[in-house]
């Protein structure tokens, strides 16, 4: 039975990921959590699982080297799946250095951590050990609005905000693990991701969000900036077909092509929103394209992102499944289901609880 350390389960993609595997895997895997809990993380997202008998939550910090070196000589780990990070841009811009530690010196310390547990006295690694850094495409700047341009594996790194950079240097380390060590690592870099258990300070959530609660709706700038979004579980299906079946030292671009403007994407969420609620709510009569409040542009802000997913595609196989369209009312229809979770995340009373209870553990 494979034992997976993974960091920062408690977020959004994390806590997906994981609902993933053990679907896929159930008793046959099993999965040990790290995660800080920052305001980012939330074990409400693990409500399903917590219970199972081969389900271990740890709240430690990935930049405490005792916790995380007492994890690896505690468990016998077979894979490593790193997401815990500093995730959103407009909060790297007001406070760039807690993205410096954690997402560069917290990777440094994951790096180390299995690197010790997983080395052999002659200086190579234990059979079948591999750790996966979960990345973004931002790392590659920003495309103009030329239609036919993508990010490559091959386009050079030009990272412009301070969340982008600190991804890059993170990345730049686990190449460096690999090219010095044969450190057996994969790197994958992810487009925009959407689903259930986003917290709502990025765009889809918190359009969802405002737009129920009748309050404006920001669009940075005019509105034609181009992310390329793909349905969460589809990024989980990827990260664990590369640790399966990708090639060690490789790196991977994920994405569905399913580029849209940041207007379009607003304009979406109001129409299916429109159309799920019962004419008789009267949230719907305040529902209009009139919430839409175009605001300063955020500094720096990348114009366009689009990946190619040609390598993964060929080399492994992965195909995204779920397509915009069904994937945006499945996203809809779950902050619809679970108004309370969207409560205790705005109120901040799931840190009270949540975090509150592992601390007496
Ligand atoms: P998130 O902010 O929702 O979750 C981050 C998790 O990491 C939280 O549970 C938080 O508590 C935990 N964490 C933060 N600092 C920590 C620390 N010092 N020690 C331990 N845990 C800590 O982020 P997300 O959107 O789920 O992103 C996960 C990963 O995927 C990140 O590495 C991000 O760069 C990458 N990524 C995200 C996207 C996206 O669209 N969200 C796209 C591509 C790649
Ligand atoms: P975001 O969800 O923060 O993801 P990222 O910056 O990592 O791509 O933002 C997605 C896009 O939406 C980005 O171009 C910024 C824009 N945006 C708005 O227009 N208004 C908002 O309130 C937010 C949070 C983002």
């Amino acid at each position: 039975m494979k034992t997976y350390l993974v960091t920062g389960g408690a977020g959004f993609i994390g806590s997906n990921y994981i609902h993933y595997m053990f679907k896929k895997y159930g008793d046959d895997i099993r999965i040990i959590n790290v995660d800080a809990l920052t305001y980012a993380g939330n074990l409400e997202n693990l409500k399903d699982v917590e219970d199972r008998d081969n389900y271990t939550f740890v709240k430690a910090n990935i930049c405490d080297r005792d916790a995380i070196n007492k994890i690896f000589e505690e468990n016998d780990i077979d894979r490593v799946v790193h997401f815990a990070a500093e995730s959103h841009v407009d909060r790297s811009i007001v406070n760039p250095e807690i993205f410096v530690e954690t997402n560069v010196l917290g990777t440094a310390t994951m790096l180390n951590a299995a690197k010790k547990a997983w080395e052999l006295p002659d200086g190579t690694f234990k059979e079948g050990k591999k750790f996966l850094h979960v990345s973004t495409d931002e790392v590659y700047g920003s495309l103009d609005d030329d239609p036919n341009a993508y990010f490559y594996e091959t386009t050079p790194y030009d990272p412009h905000s301070p969340y982008s950079a600190s991804k890059a240097s993170s990345d730049m380390l686990v190449k460096a693990y690999m090219d010095t060590y044969k450190f057996p690592a994969n790197i994958t870099n992810c487009s925009n991701n959407y689903g259930p258990y986003q917290f709502p300070e990025k765009l889809i959530p918190l359009v969802i969000n405002n737009a129920l609660a009748g309050k404006d709706l920001p669009v940075y700038g005019d509105g034609k900036n181009v992310r390329d979004w793909l349905f969460v579980e589809d990024h989980a299906k990827a990260i664990d077909m590369v640790q399966e079946k990708g090639k060690l030292f490789e790196t991977y671009n994920v994405g569905g092509h399913n580029e849209k403007q940041n207007i379009e994407i607003v304009k979406t969420i109001i129409d299916v929103l429109r159309e799920e609620l019962d004419d008789s709510d009267p949230r719907k009569a305040k529902l209009s394209y009139d919430l839409i409040k175009y605001v300063t542009d955020r500094k720096g802000h990348d114009r366009r992102y689009a990946i190619a997913p040609d390598k993964i595609k060929k080399e492994i196989g992965w195909e995204p499944e779920t397509m915009f369209k069904e994937g945006i009312r499945k996203t809809i229809k779950w902050y619809f289901d679970h108004n309370e979770w969207m409560e205790h995340v705005t109120s901040g009373d799931y840190e009270k609880y949540y975090a509150k209870m592992y601390d007496k553990r």
